[in-house]
């Protein structure tokens, strides 16, 4: 079922919310990232709506989108956070999100996040490997702390998705192997200072059936069965995120199938359930606001270069995905296929391909559900600064994120003396 959003066609061209795009291009230029603020609230709810009276959190995956504003609203709504850095962990406090209600996830964690992590109290660790677990252990001794832990097994099921986000099968760098799991649970079981909380599993991203997510947890299950036997009893079990959102004509599981399946495995073990969604709660929240700069012809091919590139939303280039491009006002010109292209110099800079739009020079378009890993995974290649945010709040305009200038790009850089 398509999650509702507040971006919408209505007489006058496309609006968020009440405000129509076109007066933010005005006011604040483009490229411009704008989110719906109704759009996350309710789409937050409505994940929390099939967890209401059953012992949750919703740890929002920062990378997805790390925007200020945005973990303040999520963590107002009551919203726990899944790190990956000690980047992600001072954004999220920083933004007034609780401690207690973060997960530290990530194959990599330096010994100085870790440190960051004990010192800031933490819900728990999502450990990867013996070592990480030995290194953590070591750690809180220094700090003369218990580390919280959970393992992150490697479930190997396939999420059917595409092969640079899938991240439960055998041959990804993610997780302990299955196999390794219980062996290591009995070894931290021994360490002074951890403090075994959970067990965690993230298949995938952008996994659009219910079936992966449901043999993951009965992988996850039965190992939570093996480990009372050995008296180890866990105080939560963390499913990760990876529920997919429509880009195009993909139907995602609903949230309320999606917890309905997953609860019903789970009702009778009075443990508590943590999740982890990052795209399904801000992707189809955004969208990339951009101006045709040129249409221009090539022997077979028409080309709309529009002000957006793959330095701002990087998805289409990486990934070949697809985003939706709407034209912010329906014009009368022909409808021809376009290869919708950014200014950087780079074949691989291309937003759309083949597409049948109806655009002029200097029409507005959007690339829709961009809320997810569009800003997050933005750069400055060819020194382009990056776009701005914008939050809509029915009628209110918000700038949550100011365009980026030239100077802002150098600032850290210096001259080699004379
Ligand atoms: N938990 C962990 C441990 C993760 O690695 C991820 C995403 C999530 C949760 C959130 O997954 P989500 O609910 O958003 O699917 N850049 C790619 C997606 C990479 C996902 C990485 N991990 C994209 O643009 O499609």
């Amino acid at each position: 079922m398509a999650q509702t959003s507040f971006i919408h066609l209505k007489e006058g061209g496309l609006f968020a919310e009440s405000v129509s795009l076109e007066t933010i291009a005005n006011q604040f230029g483009t490229p411009t990232y704008v989110y719906s603020k109704n759009t996350l609230t309710h789409t937050f709810e409505s994940f929390k709506k099939g967890l209401i009276g059953t012992d949750h959190l919703i740890c929002f995956a920062v990378k997805a989108n790390s925007n200020i504003a945005i973990l303040n609203l999520f963590a107002k709504l009551g919203a726990g956070f899944d790190i990956v850095s000690g980047g992600e962990l001072e954004r999220v406090i920083y933004a007034g999100g609780d401690p207690k209600k973060i997960v530290f996830s990530g194959v990599g964690k330096t010994s100085k996040e870790i440190e960051a992590g004990l010192k800031a109290n933490i819900l728990c660790f999502n450990i990867e490997s013996r070592s990480e677990l030995l290194r953590i252990n070591h750690i809180a001794k220094k700090l003369k702390q218990k580390a919280p832990i959970s393992i992150r097994v490697n479930p190997d099921v396939d999420a059917k998705t595409h092969p640079y986000i899938s991240t439960g099968l055998k041959d990804n760098k993610f997780g302990v192997d299955f196999s390794h799991a219980l062996p290591l649970y009995l070894e931290a079981s021994n360490m002074d200072h951890i403090d075994i909380k959970g067990i965690d599993c993230h298949i995938g991203s952008q996994i659009t059936e219910l079936k992966p997510f449901v043999d993951a947890l009965d992988r996850v299950l039965s190992l939570t069965n093996e480990l009372k036997k050995h008296k180890i009893h866990l105080s939560h079990i963390d499913i990760g995120g990876g529920i997919g959102i429509c880009y195009q004509n993909e139907s995602p599981p609903d949230f309320e199938k999606y917890t309905k399946e997953i609860l019903k495995k789970i009702k009778d073990l009075k443990i508590k359930i943590i999740f982890e969604p990052g795209r399904a709660l801000v992707g189809n929240s955004g969208v990339l606001l951009s101006k045709v700069e040129y249409l221009k012809q090539n022997g077979v091919k028409n080309f709309a270069i529009i002000d957006a590139a793959m330095n701002d939303l990087m998805r289409p280039a990486l990934y070949d995905a697809y985003h939706e491009i709407k034209v912010v006002h329906e014009s009368d010109e022909k409808a021809q296929s376009f290869d919708v292209v950014g200014p950087v110099c780079e074949s691989g800079d291309f937003i759309a391909k083949n597409r049948m739009l109806s655009i002029k020079e200097n029409d507005l378009v959007c690339i829709m559900s961009a809320g997810a890993y569009g800003m997050s995974m933005s750069s400055n290649y060819n020194s382009r600064g990056r776009p701005s945010e914008i939050m809509v709040d029915n009628d209110k305009i918000y700038e949550i994120r100011a365009r980026e200038k030239s100077s802002d790009l150098f600032k850290l850089e210096k001259k080699l003396p004379d």
